[in-house]
């Protein structure tokens, strides 16, 4: 059996795509999965227009704001291969969700619009990956609308994130007249053709290189001699700099045509890394092959009307899992049975059996699970550390507009925290009943009152507090210094740390003058949290 798990895991491609809202990332996932002919016409996944959506549109709001919040996988066969493509939530409120989905990836393909290059959420995902060591490759889509020029691209990509571009194609003819791709490695031009709407995958014809200069001219000369300078400026492709992530492989196509979606799953196959032993909290690998672990790096609720329940998402790291094992939460050193296990993407589901490293799965009936809890198969049990926390930049009290619901709202927190929709912080000055929403962005105090009120029939009113800026306290003895001088005050979270907030800079700088021992962390609102 262990021989099965390492060959299964050898044939596990896991990743996310990163992108800023609209650089078309639906359209990619869309037109990755029609390539490896799980959808029979393209427009089964996405959820716009009058396409039947598989995005996940459960929540009203999502609908309504058109941004997708929550994440799911989507898993299909390509030559062999297990694809498992995670989804990222778009909006920058969201950035803790996606950080945690960034922990269940091996790799990640940065998306980015030909005429906007880099947008300010892809850098805030990028950096996600650069701190977690992700190899991220690089597709610039939207190349048969007019754009940028492929070199300013590649040079925007080096100036602005240090991420030298190593092209694998390079386009023929600028953006907005895209006839195929020079392929770097091979040698040639790829010519695509157009089909109707982009519904089936774009017939592809190899041209060698003397026949791309006959029927291409300038188009072919000017790509040879762009790709020449930038594989002459140190773009070789050079597989460690892709794993170290100090470099990216980059793509360009148009996935609407499905132009270059080939080429992008053939090198994600060939580069992309496979499932690899992940650390416990003892820095120690638990080898692929040990038996079952898996850890959760989502939770979500209701996403069937019907049936308002839990799935947790878990990322398997080692062993194979069988549907109907009964797992181990290390958090809590209890049982957890698997009798239903889905996968899910967006509203389809179907029931998974087994599953190996680099896999998701989704586990019904979740309540007793967190973000981070690891799940394992007896022994030799196993922790893998928890996800790390993004420091809050907005905070907010939250009080039942009916004290008769007080019981329901106290279970409906409990509910949110566990999903990490939003941090939540305690003092005894305020009190248990008066819970604190700590936030990343505001919106995501629109998706706790939004839902306590759906499905725990809680109304709530949230004021929201007047801190900016935000410490972690290191010596709780200063924790009545602060509350004393009014200028700030000191909240735990239920992960134990203690925050120290105050309305600005100036507040803390004066309390500091007057206590030089005041012992605080900088946190930068936002960002991971050290
Ligand atoms: P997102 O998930 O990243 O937010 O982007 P999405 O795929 O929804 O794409 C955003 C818009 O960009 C869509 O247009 C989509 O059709 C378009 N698009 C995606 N890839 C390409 C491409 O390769 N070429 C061109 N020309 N357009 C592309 P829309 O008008 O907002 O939506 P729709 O009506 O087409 O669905």
């Amino acid at each position: 059996m262990p021989d099965r798990v390492l060959d299964e895991a050898a044939r596990r491609r896991t990743f996310a795509v990163i992108s800023h809202p609209d650089a078309g990332k639906s359209t990619l996932t869309e037109a990755l999965a029609l390539h490896a002919r799980v959808l029979t016409s393209a427009g089964a996944v996405h959820g716009k227009g009058n396409r039947r959506g598989v995005t996940s549109d459960w929540l009203e709001m999502e609908q309504a704001r058109g941004i997708s919040i929550t994440s799911a996988a989507l898993q299909f066969e390509y030559r062999d291969t297990v694809i498992n493509l995670l989804d990222t939530p778009g909006h920058a409120d969201f950035s803790e969700d996606t950080y945690r989905v960034l922990a269940a990836v091996d790799s990640a393909v940065m998306l980015l619009d030909a005429a906007k290059g880099l947008e300010p959420q892809t850098l805030k995902l990028f950096d996600v990956c650069r701190h977690r060591g992700i190899p991220v490759l690089t597709f610039i889509n939207k190349w048969d609308r007019p754009g940028r020029d492929p070199l300013d691209l590649c040079e925007e990509l080096t100036q602005r994130i240090q991420l030298p571009p190593m092209p694998l194609t390079w386009p023929v003819g600028i953006a907005g007249a895209f006839d195929g791709v020079l392929d770097v490695r091979e040698g040639g031009m790829v010519r695509y053709e157009r089909t109707a709407g982009g519904a089936t995958v774009a017939p592809e014809e190899r041209l060698a290189g003397q026949q791309a200069h006959a029927e291409h001219g300038d188009e072919w000369q000017q790509a040879t001699e762009e790709s020449e300078l930038v594989l002459a400026d140190g773009g070789e492709f050079d597989y460690d700099r892709f794993l170290d992530g100090s470099a990216t492989p980059l793509l360009f196509g148009a996935a609407m045509l499905n132009f270059g979606v080939r080429h992008l799953l053939d090198s994600l196959i060939e580069l992309a890394p496979r499932p690899q032993p992940r650390l416990d909290t003892g820095q120690r690998p638990r080898e692929l092959d040990a038996p079952f672990s898996a850890f959760v790096f989502k939770m979500q609720t209701g996403m069937d009307r019907a049936h308002r329940d839990q799935v947790a998402f878990a990322r398997v790291c080692s062993g194979r899992f069988e549907r109907g094992m009964t797992v181990t939460n290390a958090r809590t050193g209890r049982a957890f049975a698997t009798k239903y296990v889905q996968q899910v993407f967006g509203q389809e589901r179907s029931t998974v059996d087994e599953a190996y490293p680099g896999d998701v799965i989704g586990l019904v009936n979740a309540s007793a699970l967190r973000v981070g809890d690891t799940l394992h198969d007896g022994k030799p049990s196993v922790r893998f550390p928890g996800l790390p926390s993004f420091a809050p930049g907005h905070f907010a009290v939250a009080r039942p507009k009916d004290l008769g619901r007080a019981k329901q709202f106290r279970k409906g927190v409990e509910q949110l925290e566990s999903e990490g929709v939003v941090q939540v912080l305690r003092s005894e000055r305020r009190g248990e009943g008066t819970p604190i929403f700590a936030a990343v962005g505001p919106m995501q105090f629109e998706v706790a009152a939004h839902r306590l009120d759906a499905e725990f029939g809680v109304a709530i009113e949230l004021d929201r507090l007047p801190y900016r800026t935000v410490r972690r306290l290191t010596d709780p003895a200063y924790r009545k210094v602060i509350e004393s001088s009014r200028r700030g005050e000191v909240l735990t979270r239920t992960d134990g740390t203690d925050l120290a907030l105050f309305t600005d800079e100036v507040a803390l700088g004066a309390l500091q003058r007057q206590h030089a021992g005041l012992a605080v962390t900088r946190l930068v609102a936002g960002a991971i949290e050290e």
